[in-house]
């Protein structure tokens, strides 16, 4: 069957068999663990990448919406779907800067997978660990069209969670294992040194953000706190870095000087929702940016000199987690990484629901 959705484009969906379901896929945190490890994590961010490009190459398909947004003064609460019209995808996502102090994450997650067809749910996840490594997965991306090929040392400001991951992605894009990491606390760039040393990097404690950056080919900015920070000045940015900054992704918490964006050529994900959260929200609307699906489908240059500073200005869109599920789903469906789920009501009669519930009562 052919469907379209928009004018000009044209999808083919494939004639689905009668069923009914009730059973949805199942990774919880345990079988997720399980898959990184027996997989491993950068291999997973390297083949996770490959899908979110392949999903950002075929860009003007998608269902797009700015991500639906609940803000406290605690933090933000967040709904993010998308939709090919074959699959469906949402992601439940938080974000707490003050959590760690009170010993929760600041970023935790869940998603669903349905198929469009009847819109039933065929796949839950935890997405966590999943959102880390389609943050690093998309970051890599970037990195191919944007950063230097030559690339071989990264500045990272920010230890937290999502640090490690961004490391192994680096490590798959550009073969960068050179280091120089600074957070305001020094216990969090303790602890990335003990995940990260084992594996092959070499990890510099620097004094500074202003130190960290110096001599870097690309910078990484993973910090988390809900203001309008300068974790990186424009004068300490030389020619030819490239910029990879993912924790301004809030209305009112951005990380990088204003001054940095007004020289270098940014890339965004979906301008209507960068233009809100992202560091660009500290310019003009009117400030001209390229979508970095442009640039994977050819249609834009991405780095077009050594010189030229690139800036990644990453909130993290809904095609990304769309890509880390459809990703999962054909990794682990079927196999012992997944759990059957008792989700979706079926009864045999679908118009008798209630039949259902009077089936299960008791006898007697
Ligand atoms: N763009 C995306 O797609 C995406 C995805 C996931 C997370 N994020 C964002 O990335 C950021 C990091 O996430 P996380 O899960 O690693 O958070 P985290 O809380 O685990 O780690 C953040 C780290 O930043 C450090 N920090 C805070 N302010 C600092 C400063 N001024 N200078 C140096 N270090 C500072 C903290 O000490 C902490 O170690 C968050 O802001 C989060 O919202 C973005």
């Amino acid at each position: 069957m052919l469907y379209v959705p928009l004018p000009g484009v044209v999808v083919a969906v494939a004639d689905r068999p009668a069923y009914r379901g009730g059973m949805t896929e199942f990774v919880d945190v345990r079988n997720m663990v399980r898959w990184m490890l027996e997989s491993g994590v950068e291999a997973l961010i390297a083949r996770m990448s490959a899908y979110v490009e392949d999903d950002f190459r075929r860009w003007e398909v998608f269902d797009k919406t700015p991500r639906v947004a609940s803000h406290t003064p605690y933090g933000v609460i967040e709904l993010m779907p998308t939709s090919d019209y074959e699959t469906y995808t949402f992601k439940y996502v938080n974000g707490h800067p003050s959590n760690p102090a009170r010993g929760f994450q600041t970023v935790t997650a869940f998603g669903v997978l349905a198929e469009v067809h009847n819109g039933y749910p065929v796949l839950l996840a935890e997405m966590t660990l999943l959102t880390a490594l389609r943050t690093a997965a998309t970051s890599a991306m970037a990195a191919r069209h944007l950063a230097r090929p030559d690339a071989t040392r990264m500045a990272l400001i920010g230890a937290g969670s999502q640090a490690e991951f961004q490391a192994l992605a680096f490590r798959g894009a550009l073969g960068i294992e050179e280091l120089a990491v600074w957070d305001t606390d020094p216990d969090a760039v303790a602890k990335l040194e003990r995940n990260l040393a084992p594996l092959g990097f070499r990890v510099e404690h620097a004094a500074s953000g202003r130190e960290a950056v110096r001599g870097a080919d690309v910078v990484t900015t993973c910090t988390a706190d809900k203001t309008q920070a300068r974790v990186l000045l424009d004068e300490w940015i030389e020619p030819g870095m490239h910029l990879n900054a993912i924790g301004g992704d809030c209305p009112g918490k951005t990380e990088l000087d204003p001054a940095i964006l007004e020289r270098a050529d940014v890339f965004v994900e979906y301008t209507p929702q960068t233009r809100v959260e992202g560091e660009i929200q500290q310019l003009s609307p009117d400030y001209a940016v390229t979508e970095l699906w442009e640039v994977v489908a050819g249609r834009r240059p991405g780095r077009a000199s050594d010189g030229q500073v690139t800036v990644f200005d990453s909130v993290g869109f809904a095609i990304e987690d769309f890509s880390a599920l459809r990703f999962l789903r054909d990794e682990v469906a079927g196999t012992s990484y997944t759990t059957q789920l008792d989700l979706v009501a079926g009864p045999d009669d679908p118009k008798d629901l209630f039949g259902l519930v009077a089936a299960m009562a008791p006898v007697g």
